[in-house]
């Protein structure tokens, strides 16, 4: 028998084909020998096939089915016929029908397999090390597959929207998205290094600079950074830029383009999604990318606290700080011991402390900060969280981010553990008009909430020297069931912004020559307004597929060390190679 690419697809098969010749193709999934009749379920992309082995039938092709195991890849060929009634399994797809081949090629062997395929209790880290055959799983097929469509749907509608794709370098200069770089060196430049790009962001602006007007790319960015189940060391970016536009314009492209990539997955969601601003999601949910599928909002004390004679609350806030609260309904009867870890979780989220009232059922009021407060400081507290009998009141006082932090995740952990959260719902939203810039305590400066090239709102432009801390940003985040999908902004296209904008980063003008000359030489040559937006495909698609870790819809990710357990990158290298590099480790590493 020829070796044939002309195969059916297993499940291809159906009740017309039955007294046709077929040829298929495929792994072994399963061999039960019956009595000296032999079943095997061949297993192809599509699906499983059985295919029969009777000695009275045909010996030749009987003795060949002895030899079969696991995962031999075959091919077969022969008529297809109706199974008996009594022997016809409903559960597949093609349970009615099988096969008696009248030939057998086996093609490949295997030995036994260091797992079960369908086995759903393996380690990831085996799953990893042998991800060729994890990717024959059913799970992980339907997770590429979906990845497929999706990415077929948003190339669909950008090509449709008269977008043009457009590749850009990976060997490249450092792009400031804020993790640290993967450098590359460079063997014909002595002690010179490419940087992986974190994005195209700067060449995506310099394609509007050339006239693309709309741009897209599907992206992979490289940025070491501390990985989570969320974040991979290389991830891929459905990158867009557009020229001529506002704000809405990019919102509403990009809502079409989520409506469209969400209905590839089975999803139907409609546009226009909720808008929040930036100061409303962490005041209202202590989150810049709120799950709002639930309530318990966030609410400010700071008032009552700096009025009550409560010193530690006091001088937080007369030192710039805030005093939030959240309301937990239903749980006055947490023991001891529960409080106990409550008050642990808080702290380590970050609080120096948790206080608390707890309005008990008998409907007596509990608090350990009563003593500070008069009755009326204490009744208006109940008023503004619409406390009721069984409800407890949380307070967390110090720096406005830490406040925000652990009360943000204060809510998300009630949410989850009271089961608050409606896992139906599809809660997509906009975070808009950030901050431009974020106090960075380790660095001692201001540094870009997204990156510099981000322009400041309209209105805010004089505080760009002046107050910092207040300039809003024409920057948008896509926010879905908690999640940051993606992100984007209007640009700086006027040098002038540009340079006032780098100065106000704190960086010299030597600093801005050397990382960012070419493109303000660029930006003097006429440059359309222009903005544009970044989405996580790996994070879309495992959301989609209610995947726990973006990594089970990454082909060959890494785990979370960076490593992949498959190739054992990141390796070892020959002196020889380091030498053309020019490069001489501090550490030689231990040769194994
Ligand atoms: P940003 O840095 O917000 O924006 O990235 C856009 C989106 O990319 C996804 N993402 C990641 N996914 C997996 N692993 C990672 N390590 C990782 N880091 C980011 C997130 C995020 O929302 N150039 C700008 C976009 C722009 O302004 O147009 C940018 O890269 O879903
Ligand atoms: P103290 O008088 O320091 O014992 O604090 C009284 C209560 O306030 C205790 O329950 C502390 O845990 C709590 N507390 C102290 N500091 C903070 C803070 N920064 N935020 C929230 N609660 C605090």
């Amino acid at each position: 028998m020829e070796l044939s690419y002309k195969k059916q697809n297993c499940t291809q098969i159906n009740e017309e084909y039955i007294g046709k010749d077929c040829i298929l193709a495929g792994w072994v999934s399963t061999v039960r020998d019956l009595g000296g009749i032999i079943f095997v379920e061949v297993r192809d992309r599509s699906g499983l096939f059985q295919v029969v082995a009777d000695p009275q039938i045909n010996p030749q092709v009987y003795e060949k089915f002895q030899q079969l195991r696991s995962e031999f890849v075959i091919q077969v060929s022969g008529k297809i016929s109706k199974r008996p009634d009594d022997t016809i399994n409903d559960k597949l797809k093609t349970g009615m029908l099988e096969m008696y081949p009248d030939n057998i090629e086996i093609l490949s062997k295997s030995i036994a397999l260091p797992f079960v395929l369908d086995d759903e209790d393996v380690s990831e880290e085996v799953r990893l090390k042998y991800r060729y055959l994890d990717i024959r799983r059913e799970k992980m097929l339907s997770n590429l597959t979906l990845r497929h469509k999706i990415v077929a749907a948003i190339r669909n509608y950008l090509n449709k929207e008269d977008f043009l794709e457009v590749e850009t370098p990976n060997l490249t200069k450092a792009t400031p998205e804020g993790a640290r770089d993967y450098l590359v060196p460079s063997r014909v430049h002595d002690g010179k290094f490419y940087a992986l790009p974190q994005s195209p962001q700067i060449f995506k602006q310099l394609l509007m600079v050339g006239g693309i007007e709309k741009y897209y790319q599907i992206a992979r960015c490289f940025r070491d950074e501390d990985l989570r189940a969320d974040r991979q060391p290389e991830f891929t970016q459905v990158d867009i830029e557009m020229s001529f536009v506002k704000q809405d314009d990019v919102i509403k492209m990009a809502e079409g383009l989520i409506v469209d990539a969400f209905k590839a997955a089975g999803v139907e969601v409609k546009a226009p999604f909720k808008r929040l601003t930036w100061k409303d999601a962490m005041e209202k949910y202590g989150s810049d990318k709120p799950d709002t599928r639930f309530g318990l909002e966030l609410f400010d004390v700071s008032d009552i606290m700096s009025a009550s004679t409560f010193e530690a609350f006091k001088s937080v806030v007369e030192k710039g700080g805030t005093v939030r609260a959240i309301k937990i309904p239903g749980i006055a009867s947490y023991s001891r011991k529960e409080m106990d870890d409550v008050r642990n979780l808080a702290i380590s989220f970050g609080a120096k402390g948790l206080a608390w009232v707890t309005y008990m059922e008998d409907g007596t009021v509990k608090s350990p900060v009563f003593k500070f407060l008069t009755q009326e400081q204490i009744d208006e507290i109940q008023k503004r969280a619409d406390a009721q009998k069984g409800d407890i009141v949380f307070f967390v006082a110090d720096a406005h981010k830490v406040v925000f932090d652990v009360l943000g995740r204060f809510r998300l952990y009630f949410g989850d553990r009271l089961g608050l959260i409606d896992k139906s719902q599809h809660d997509l939203l906009w975070v808009i008009d950030f901050p431009l810039f974020e106090y960075s305590q380790e660095e001692d400066r201001y540094v870009s909430v997204h990156h510099p090239f981000t322009m400041p709102a309209y209105e805010d432009l004089d505080k760009l020297e002046t107050d910092k801390a207040n300039v809003k940003s024409i920057a948008y985040d896509v926010v879905y069931n908690g999640n940051e999908l993606g992100g984007g902004s209007i640009r700086i296209h006027d040098p002038e912004i540009q340079e006032k904008a780098f100065k106000a980063l704190g960086l010299s003008e030597e600093e801005i020559q050397n990382k960012f000359e070419f493109m303000i030489n660029a930006f003097k040559y006429g440059t359309p307004p222009h903005g544009g937006i970044a989405l996580g495909l790996d994070r879309l698609v495992a959301l989609l597929v209610r995947a726990n870790s973006i990594r089970d819809v990454i082909a060959f990710p890494k785990n979370a060390q960076a490593k992949c357990v498959m190739t054992q990158a990141p390796s070892e290298v020959s002196e020889e190679q380091l030498r053309e590099l020019h490069i001489k480790l501090r550490n030689l590493p231990k040769i194994h």
